[in-house]
């Protein structure tokens, strides 16, 4: 089961001010927000972001809550943002200083509890990596075991290697970076690398990933061949992010439809039907 952190966070909508934008490869971006609000959120929760002021686009964006931290009486919300489309072009050109509404917390969040006797495996792909670096800095706080395995597609693609080089480190894990043209790390997809260390011996309490959907489908087949307990932050479209326009909803193995954005965004491998496993 996937816990929202020991209770309900109440969701709130924020006027947030964008302190910093950096610049993370060539199509992916880092934002600081900052609110005097106080906000908490565990990894794996997301927020609902408007793209600029007025109404076009109407439709706020989901992103994944890269971290959270409060100092001297200021919030800072940690975003990374891959550019893919108008909504994401135009977060990509506000202004610093400039300000965006904030729906957040939402959703659930990663099992983050130790698992007695092994270590946890953390595997992200690509933009994936927000809600798992968020995750592996957590971990790393409470000195969780845990390896690390990120991919991308190229060298370029791979973000804040350092940071996720520190995490893993702080609890004595491995960094193990892949990259599908072979650039940087070892070739080839993540969840070969993974696979490659589970042949090798490696075991691990609990998968934690989230990434594009054929690397969850991939993670999802390997977990469910090797009994292995996982849990996939999933990414489907979503519209409101509250439940009520039924856009993102997920099937479930028994048969039932949820909305992703509520139930999840974050469902144990052995929960999902079978599209997400074909
Ligand atoms: C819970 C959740 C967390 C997310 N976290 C992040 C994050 O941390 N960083 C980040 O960059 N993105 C994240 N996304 C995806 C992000 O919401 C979309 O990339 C964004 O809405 C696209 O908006 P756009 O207007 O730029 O592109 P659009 O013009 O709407 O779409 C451009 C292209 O992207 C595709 N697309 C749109 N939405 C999605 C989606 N949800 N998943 C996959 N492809 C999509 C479209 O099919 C189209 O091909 C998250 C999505 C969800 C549901
Ligand atoms: S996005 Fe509207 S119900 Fe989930």
């Amino acid at each position: 089961m996937t816990h929202n952190g020991g209770g309900m966070i109440a969701r709130r909508d924020l006027t947030v001010r964008i302190a910093a934008r950096t610049d993370l490869s060539p199509t992916c971006f880092r934002f600081i927000l900052e609110t005097a609000e106080e906000i908490a959120a565990v990894p794996g929760q997301f927020g609902m972001v408007t793209c600029g002021a007025g109404f076009d686009p109407l439709l706020r964006r989901a992103l994944s809550i890269a971290g959270v931290a409060r100092r001297e009486g200021v919030t800072r919300v940690e975003l990374m943002v891959k550019e893919v489309g108008r909504g994401t072009n135009l977060l990509r050109h506000a202004t610093v200083g400039s300000t965006l509404r904030l729906l957040a917390p939402l959703g659930n969040g990663f099992t983050l509890a130790p698992v007695e006797g092994t270590c946890l495996g953390l595997v992200a792909g690509g933009i994936g990596l927000p809600p798992v670096l968020f995750a592996a800095e957590r971990l790393a706080a409470r000195n969780v075991a845990f390896d690390l395995y990120v991919g991308a597609a190229s060298g370029g693609e791979l973000l804040d290697v350092e940071r996720c080089r520190a995490a893993a480190i702080a609890v004595g894990g491995d960094l193990v970076l892949t990259t599908d043209d072979g650039s940087a790390g070892e070739h080839g997809f993540v969840t070969a690398a993974l696979q490659r260390r589970l042949d090798g011996g490696q075991r691990y309490g609990r998968l934690l990933a989230c990434g594009p959907n054929p690397m969850l489908a991939a993670l999802t087949r390997l977990a469910r061949e090797r009994a292995l307990a996982a849990e996939l932050s999933l990414e489907e479209p979503m519209a409101c992010g509250v439940g009520v326009c039924l856009g993102c909803v997920v099937e479930l193995e028994d048969g039932r439809y949820v909305a992703s954005c509520k139930e999840g965004p974050v469902f144990s491998v052995d929960r999902l039907a079978a599209r997400w496993w074909p």
